[in-house]
C-alpha cells in the first residue's frame, strides 16, 4: 500500500487514501454540482422571450436547434469528462508529506498521444457531418420558393418588395419593417443593401444571413405557426443599428392575399389642395408633397420616391396603410399620434442621423403642419379596417388602384 521512500521513517503513520474513496468523493461533488447547475437552470419566472434561440418556430430554426442540442451535449460529456479527469487526477497523485521521490514521467507516451488526437477528431466528425447536410438542405430550400420577397437593408430600417407567388403572380407590394408572410409557405428573402453590410435575424425563424451590397443572399423561411416572430439587424450598421427592428408576422394564405389586397387597393389621394374630391379620394395635406421626396403611398397622386436598391439612401419607408403598423421608425416607437408628433416635430432628436432629418428638423414644420399630417397619417388604412395590427379611429375612403390578386387556396390550381 505504501509508496516508494527513502527513509523509513514513520510509515506506518501516512493516511491510506484507497482508490475507492477518491473516486466516492469526486462522484459526490460532481454529482452534487450537476443537481445544483440543474436547480438553478429551472429557476427564474416564465418571461416572454421573443428572440429566443431555443424555441424554433420554422424548420429551418429547427435544424439549427438540433445542431445547437448536438454540440451542447458533446461539449457537456467533454467538460465533465476533463473536469472529472483534472478532479481525479489531483486527488489521486497529489503530493504527500512523505512523498520524496518524483512520479513517473510520461512525456511522449505514444498510446495517449493517439487517443487524445483521436477523440475530438471523432467529436469533430460528429459535429461536421449533420453541419454539412443541414447547410445543403438551406440552399436547396432557398432555390425553390412558393413566394419571393425582395429585402433591402437600409439605414436604418428594412424595405420589402414583394415579388412572384407560386403562380408566378407579381404581387408588387412595398412595405417597410412589418412583413406579412402566409404561413406554411417557402417564403425566400433576396436580402441586398445600397449601402453598408447588415444582417437579417429572427431568432425563432432562421439562422442570421448577411445582407451585403453588390450581392444577393436567399434565405428560406418557412412559419409552421400563425404568430408574430421578432427580427433585428445583428450586423452593427451605424448609429441607430440598435434600432433597426422589424417583425414577420405569419398568417393564413387567405388573410395573406386580403392583407396582398389592402395593400395593393393602397390610399387613393391627392395633394393638390384645389383638385376636386371625388368618393373615396382623401385630401393629404399640401406640404406632404415635401414628404413624397423620400416617401410613397400607394394611390396618392404625385407619389413619385424611387424605392428598392435603386433609391437614394436618404428615401423613407412606404407609407401606405402605416395606421396599420404597430410601431415606427424600425420598431423604435409605438405607432400613435402622440409618438408621431414627436416623430414629425423633430425626427433627428428622436433617432439620430437618420436620413429623414437632413430634410425636417426641428421647426420645419409648424404645429398646424404637425397636426393635419398626424391626421392623414393615421387615415392611411384599408377600408374596412387594417387586415393586419388594430385599425385607429380615423375613418378613411380608399378606392382601389391596383387590382386584387386572387389566393391560390380561392382558386383550385389547374393540375
Ligand atoms: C430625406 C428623406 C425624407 C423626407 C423628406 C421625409 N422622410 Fe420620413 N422617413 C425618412 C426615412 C429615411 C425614414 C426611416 C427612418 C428610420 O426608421 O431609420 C422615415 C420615416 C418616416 C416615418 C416612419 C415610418 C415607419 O414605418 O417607420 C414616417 C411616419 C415619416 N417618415 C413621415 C414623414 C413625413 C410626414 C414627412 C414630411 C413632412 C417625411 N417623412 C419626410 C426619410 C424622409
Amino acid at each position: 500500500m505504501n509508496g516508494p521512500s527513502d527513509d523509513g521513517m514513520a510509515q506506518s503513520a501516512r493516511p491510506t487514501t484507497s482508490r475507492r474513496g477518491i473516486m466516492r468523493r469526486v462522484l459526490t461533488f460532481g454529482g452534487l454540482a450537476i443537481v445544483a447547475l440543474t436547480i438553478l437552470a429551472a429557476c427564474g419566472p416564465e418571461v416572454e422571450k421573443p428572440y429566443t434561440t431555443t424555441s424554433p418556430a420554422s424548420p429551418t430554426a429547427e435544424s439549427i436547434q438540433s445542431l445547437y442540442k448536438l454540440v451542447f451535449w458533446l461539449a457537456l460529456v467533454v467538460f465533465v469528462g476533463v473536469q472529472f479527469a483534472i478532479v481525479y487526477t489531483a486527488l489521486r497523485f497529489r503530493r504527500t508529506r512523505f512523498a520524496r521521490r518524483r512520479p513517473a514521467q510520461i512525456h511522449g507516451n505514444t498510446r495517449l498521444e493517439i487517443t487524445w488526437t483521436v477523440i475530438p477528431a471523432v467529436v469533430l466528425l460528429i459535429i461536421l457531418i449533420p453541419t454539412i447536410t443541414t447547410l445543403y438542405d438551406f440552399d436547396a430550400a432557398a432555390q425553390n420558393g412558393d413566394l419571393e420577397v425582395d429585402v433591402y437593408g437600409k439605414q436604418w430600417w428594412w424595405e420589402v418588395n414583394y415579388g412572384e407567388d407560386e403562380r408566378g403572380e407579381d404581387l408588387d407590394v412595398w412595405t417597410a419593417n412589418e412583413i406579412v408572410v402566409p404561413v406554411g409557405k417557402n417564403v425566400v428573402f433576396n436580402l441586398q443593401s445600397n449601402n453598408v453590410i447588415h444582417s437579417f435575424w429572427v431568432p425563432r425563424l432562421s439562422g442570421k444571413l448577411d445582407v451585403m451590397p453588390g450581392h444577393v443572399n436567399r434565405l428560406s423561411i418557412t412559419a409552421d405557426e400563425p404568430g408574430v416572430y421578432y427580427g433585428e439587424c445583428a450586423e452593427f450598421c451605424g448609429a441607430q443599428h440598435a434600432w433597426m427592428r422589424f417583425k414577420i408576422v405569419a398568417v393564413p394564405e387567405n388573410e395573406f392575399y386580403t392583407w396582398i389586397n389592402t395593400m395593393r387597393a393602397g390610399n387613393v389621394g391627392t395633394t393638390n389642395p384645389d383638385a376636386e374630391l371625388p368618393e373615396g379620394v382623401t385630401r393629404a395635406p399640401e406640404i406632404f408633397s415635401v414628404c413624397l421626396a423620400c416617401h410613397q403611398v400607394n394611390g396618392l397622386e404625385s407619389s413619385a420616391a424611387i424605392q428598392g436598391i435603386e433609391a437614394p439612401r436618404t428615401n423613407g419607408p412606404d407609407l401606405t396603410n402605416l395606421a396599420c403598423r404597430e410601431t415606427i421608425a424600425a420598431g423604435m416607437l409605438i405607432n400613435n399620434p402622440e409618438n408621431m408628433a414627436l416623430w414629425l416635430h423633430d425626427p433627428g432628436a428622436v433617432k439620430p442621423e437618420n436620413y429623414m432629418a437632413t430634410v425636417i428638423e426641428e421647426g420645419t414644420l409648424d404645429e398646424q403642419q404637425i397636426q393635419e399630417l398626424n391626421e392623414y397619417l393615421f387615415s392611411l388604412q384599408p377600408e374596412g379596417g387594417c387586415v393586419i395590427g388594430e385599425s385607429p379611429d380615423v375613418p378613411s375612403g380608399a378606392s382601389s388602384v391596383g387590382s386584387p390578386v386572387a389566393s391560390p387556396a380561392a382558386t383550385p390550381a389547374d393540375d
